[in-house]
């Protein structure tokens, strides 16, 4: 039974979240594959609200089997926390419902200490990181200096390794970013303390997943951040440390690329981005501030105001022709009910050429000018609606064009955060 791989094909929180929960009812096996605690995955189901930072949006079936893959960067911290507050609310009940990969590379407070005295540093020029020691963790991957969640066991080795790199990211730390020297022993110490706590769930979770496969168990591949995060295709450096296009969930999961038969793209029917880089069909107006009111467009994990701005048609382009995205599944469409007339941007005019796929080079972005097209809105709620002909004619109408831009059918149309607010168009799974 192949994989199916789900990613966002904006700028991040797109409600994935939501979407994974939904596909989750009929997989087996949820597997997240890059990325860290820079992810906020929102769920809403029978009116209570979860955010998952790290466990993947399975968790909330009882029985799935929720795996981090060997792509994500783990701290242990906010992992431990996260499964107590879901333990505590009667999720999680069996230790195998989660698997956590032992090749999986920790994230420890030098990498949160680096992260943001960097930003500081940067100033006005920020990259607006989430602050979570993302990039510094993937830097030490990529060194071949990291620590993985497996060297947790080996306790010589483990204090051997933490040693050395305290003691080189202290010397980064006072000596170039002018911060002050952070404790061995109180790293050791809580590192210690965590090991325990998660011995139960850690594995080789690339073998259980390949062994899963083979046995015909539905998997989900569950992405995070967006295509314009990607550290390769996105607008970098204003991007992410890991690659976030479908490419990455063979390599972060540890699958054969051919076990992925189906990609999933979610996208918002607007636009947003959190923290800094280009945006070229953002609103800096009463109007953003009505989609950002509307939407509740504020950060899941850090609590930072969005910033909102119109569908970007060449965006999502771009992540359906790097992805092979198959099916869309648009998301929260009800947040433009009353904004009329409404806008998407159909391409870039950058020097006279008009451009349908996002330019290459970082130069080029703060030259673009988007070109817009527009179209009537409605007033009507969209609450009931449940197939796509209980939708206003201009709703209707929005979502088709929003289709035909971008080149793929929507499978799936979210019009609120409930599991129930969902008009399913096709099978997506
Ligand atoms: P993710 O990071 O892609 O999972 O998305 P986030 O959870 O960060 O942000 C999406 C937000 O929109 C969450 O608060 C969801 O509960 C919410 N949401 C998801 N789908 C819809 C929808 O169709 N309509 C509305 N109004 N909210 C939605
Ligand atoms: P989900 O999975 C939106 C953004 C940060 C910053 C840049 C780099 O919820 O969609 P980092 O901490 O990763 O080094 O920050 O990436 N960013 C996100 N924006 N949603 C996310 O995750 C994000 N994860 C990182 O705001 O601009
Ligand atoms: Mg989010």
């Amino acid at each position: 039974m192949p994989a199916t791989v789900i990613i966002g094909t904006q700028w991040g929180d797109e409600g994935k979240g939501k979407v994974v929960d939904l596909l989750a009812a009929d997989a087996d096996v949820v597997v997240r594959f890059h990325g860290g605690n820079n992810a906020g995955h929102t769920l809403v189901v029978n009116g209570e609200k979860t955010v998952l930072n790290l466990v993947p949006a399975g968790v909330l079936h009882p029985g799935r089997i929720c795996m981090l893959g060997p792509g994500v960067v783990i701290d242990p911290e906010i992992l431990v926390g996260e499964i107590e507050a879901l333990r505590a609310r009667g999720y999680l009940a069996e230790d195998r419902w989660l698997r956590v990969s032992d090749q999986a590379h920790l994230i420890l407070p030098y990498h949160r200490a680096i992260d943001n005295a960097r930003e500081r540093m940067r100033g006005a020029g920020s990259i607006g990181t989430t602050g979570r020691g993302i990039g510094p963790a993937y830097e030490d991957k990529m060194a071949r200096t990291g620590i993985r969640v497996g060297d947790l066991f080996d306790e010589v080795g483990f204090r051997e390794a933490l040693e050395r790199n305290v003691r080189e990211k202290n010397a980064h730390l006072q000596g170039l970013l002018g911060e002050a020297p952070l404790a061995f022993e109180e790293i050791l110490a809580r590192a210690a303390a965590y090991r325990e706590r998660l011995r139960p769930f850690v594995t080789d979770t690339g073998a259980e997943l390949r062994a899963a496969l083979a046995g015909g168990r539905r998997v989900l591949l569950e992405g995070a951040q967006g295509m314009m995060l990607d550290v390769d295709h996105g607008t970098y450096p204003f991007v992410t440390s890991s690659n976030c296009v479908a490419g990455a969930a063979a390599a972060g999961a540890g699958v054969p690329p051919r076990a992925i038969e189906r990609v999933v793209g979610i996208a918002k029917a607007y636009t947003t981005r959190v923290g800094g880089g280009p945006f070229p069909t953002e609103l800096t107006d009463a109007l953003g501030d009505r989609l950002r009111a509307d939407g509740d467009e504020y950060g899941a994990t850090t609590g930072r105001p969005r910033r909102c701005g119109w569908f970007d048609a060449v965006v999502v382009r771009q992540a359906v022709v790097l992805s092979a995205v198959d099916q869309l599944a648009l998301t929260k469409l009800d947040v433009l009910t009353g904004i009329d007339p409404l806008r998407i941007c159909t391409a870039y005019d950058l020097a006279g050429r008009r451009l349908e796929l996002p330019p290459a080079g970082g130069r080029a972005w703060e030259r673009l000018t988007p070109q817009y097209e527009e179209l009537p809105g409605w007033r009507e709620s969209l609450a009931g609606a449940r197939t796509l002909d209980d939708l206003p004619a201009n709703a209707r109408r929005y979502v088709d064009r929003l289709q035909s831009l971008v080149g793929v059918p929507a499978a799936l149309v979210s019009i609120g955060a409930q599991r129930d607010q969902t008009i399913r168009v096709r099978a997506l799974s």
